[in-house]
Order: structure tokens, then sequence, then C-alpha cells
């Protein structure tokens, strides 16, 4: 089968081949999938570039999403029969034919959703849930302001939280030119930071942000601070500038503006709690499947693209959400 290899640790697309591997075959617990389409994430870019704690090895096939065909069933799996259509994390390996997940968090996909929707639904829009719902506990009417917001999970996070009932929906963005993007994405307001984003806050959220979702590290958390609402969550979950992150701000400072700072990762949720990622996918897709949230999606035409897209992410001039097309 062809699938997605990096051969080593890298900034851009150099270390990136595409060619024949060894089919993998389900283990006890697994299940092996047909991949239809597979989602493309900033998560892959992070394992290329060598981040520590993504890619476990080298050569690395990325891939944490997708959604396609049950092919096979490892011992123990009773759940699904062969043939279904599926959406599933992969812990790795997505960007190929065929790839492997535990059954523990894979979901059929409901009748009314195209595979190549439910390929963006396990990493963006189950992301999304899960930082809204489960992290910052949002309540209908409450604030919310995210950085990198016009990207895949930003578009998420934009139509989950409207459908939540939340706003005003505060978006930034790390480019001038990606302003548009993220309003299409839903957000109601959009700020390229280094413009005034303190300014366009206070004029959207006079009293102070309720929910800030930041997924830049400590890059920006003086900034999230300075917008807290007495009563925010804030909830960092990413460093995507990777290195070093810097120190988190003193006790006082939190309990002094009655704020909370929550981490958040979907990676260890798929080890400690694996029944919270499969109900939130399942949610997410009966949610898109009855109409109640779009989530639209770039179809990229092969797998020889992915290194492209994956540039693009890199460099911060992706648009919205990417999936490939790999046996579709
Ligand atoms: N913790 C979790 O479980 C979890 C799950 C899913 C995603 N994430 C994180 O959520 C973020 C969004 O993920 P996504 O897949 O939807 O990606 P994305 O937003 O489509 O692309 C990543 C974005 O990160 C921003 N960015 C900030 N600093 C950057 C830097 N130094 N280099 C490159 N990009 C930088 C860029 O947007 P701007 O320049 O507009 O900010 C870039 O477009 C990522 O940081 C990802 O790691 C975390």
């Amino acid at each position: 089968m062809r699938a997605v290899q990096l051969t080593g640790p890298s900034h851009d697309a150099s270390t990136t081949r595409v060619g024949p591997v060894e089919e993998p075959r389900p283990g006890p617990g697994e299940v092996s999938i047909e991949v239809a389409y597979a989602g493309i994430n900033f998560m892959d870019v992070m394992a290329r570039r060598g981040d520590a704690g993504y890619a476990s090895r080298w050569p690395y096939t990325p891939g944490l999403e997708v959604a396609g065909r049950v092919r096979a069933l490892g011992a123990g799996v009773d759940t699904f029969s062969v043939g279904d259509r599926v959406a599933a994390f992969t812990r790795s390996g997505g960007m190929a034919e065929i790839a492997l997940a535990s059954a523990e968090v894979v979901t059929p996909v409901p009748g009314a959703v195209s595979l190549q929707v439910a390929a963006a639904a396990p990493l963006a829009l189950s992301t999304a849930l899960l930082l809204l719902r489960d992290a910052a506990r949002i309540r209908p009417g409450e604030s919310v302001l995210m950085h990198s917001a016009s990207g895949g999970v930003g578009h998420a996070v934009a139509r989950l939280a409207a459908a939540e009932g939340a706003g005003p929906l505060l978006g930034t963005v790390g480019r001038p030119e990606k302003v548009a993007d993220g309003l299409d994405a839903g957000w109601d307001v959009v700020t390229a930071r280094g413009d005034d984003v303190v300014a366009a806050a206070r004029a959207a959220a006079p009293g102070g942000v309720d929910v800030i979702l930041d997924p830049t590290g400590t890059a920006n958390l003086e900034l999230d601070l300075e917008l807290a609402a007495p009563g925010a969550r804030i909830v960092l979950f990413g460093n995507a500038a990777g290195g070093t992150p810097a120190p988190l701000p003193p006790l006082a400072r939190l309990i002094g503006g009655n704020v909370a700072l929550i981490g958040f990762s979907i990676s260890r949720l798929q080890e400690s709690t694996p029944h919270k990622l499969a109900a939130a996918l399942a949610d997410g897709l009966a949610t898109v499947g009855n109409g109640g949230l779009e989530l639209p999606v770039t179809v990229v035409d092969s797998l020889d693209q992915v290194g492209r897209v994956h540039d693009l992410l890199a460099t911060g001039r992706g648009s919205g959400k990417y999936v490939v097309a790999v046996g579709a």
C-alpha cells in the first residue's frame, strides 16, 4: 500500500516521501481501515519538525484522523463489521491507504455525513467540542477568544460556540490577510496579532472575555490574562511555535484575577479516557448529520500533495481544514 513517510525531522517537505510500505494488520482490540480521506493537522507539522512527543520514530507516517471503511478486525473486536463506514482517531499512520486504530476510538459515520467531512471530525471537531464543553465548561452568552482562529480547529470552534449560544466570538490570526478567513469561519471580530487586539476585544466584550482558547504556547499568555474577565477560563492547548514555553504566571495573578488556567491534550485523553473521545466524535458526527453544524473542508487530491499542505500550515499560510483523498 502507499503511505506518506517522513524520513527525519525537517522544517520543510525535504524529508517527506510517498511510496509503498507494508500493510498494517490489526492487533487485539484494533481495527484496520481502508482510508477514504485523512485529515491534515498542524500536529503533523509538529511531528515533522521533530517537536518532542510527536513522532515516536523515523520513518514516521503522519496522520491522526481518518474516515473510510472497516477492512479487518483484530481479536476481541465485535462492535464493527467489515465494510462499515467509520471515522477514527489514529495515533499516527493516517496518511496511508490502510490505517490502524484502537476500536475504542472508532465511530460509525451517519449516512448523512460524507466521508470527507467525517475525516475532519476526530481531530478538528472533537477537539473543538471537548475544548468548549469539557475544558472551558462554556455557558450560553459567554464571550470567547481564540488564537489561530482561521485554521481547522478555529473553524470548528467558531461554529460550535455559536451553536452553544456563546458570544461575542473573537478571533486572532497571525497575519492581516487571514482576517477575512477568520470572519468566514464564523468569528464576529477578527484581529491580526500585532494590531490592537486589546482594543478590539474591549470594544466587543467590555467586561472581559470569559473563555480564552490558546494554542500558541505561552507567547500570548500575558495578553490572555489582560483580557480575561473575572471567572475566566484560559485553556492552553498547543505550542505552535515549538521550543520551551515560558514559566506560567505566579499564583497571585490567578487568584487575584479569579482566573483558571487549564491544559488540554486530545492525545493524552486518547490514552487516559478514550471513551470520552469516542463520545465526542459520535456527538460531533451526529450534529453534522442532523444539520446542526456545517464543517467545510478543502479536499487535497492525493497523498503526493500532503507535503505541500504541511508547508502551508508550517508557515501559517493555511486556511480552514484540509483533508486528503486517499482511496476515495
Ligand atoms: N491540544 C490538543 O489536543 C490539540 C488538538 C488539535 C489541535 N491543537 C492545536 O491547535 C492549533 C490549531 O490546529 P489546526 O490543526 O487547526 O492548525 P491550523 O490552525 O490550521 O494551523 C496552525 C496555525 O498555527 C498558527 N501559528 C502560530 N504560531 C505559529 C508558528 N510559529 N508557526 C506556524 N504556525 C503558527 C498559525 O495561525 P495564526 O498565525 O493565524 O495564529 C497557523 O495557521 C495548533 O496549534 C495545534 O497544535 C491542539
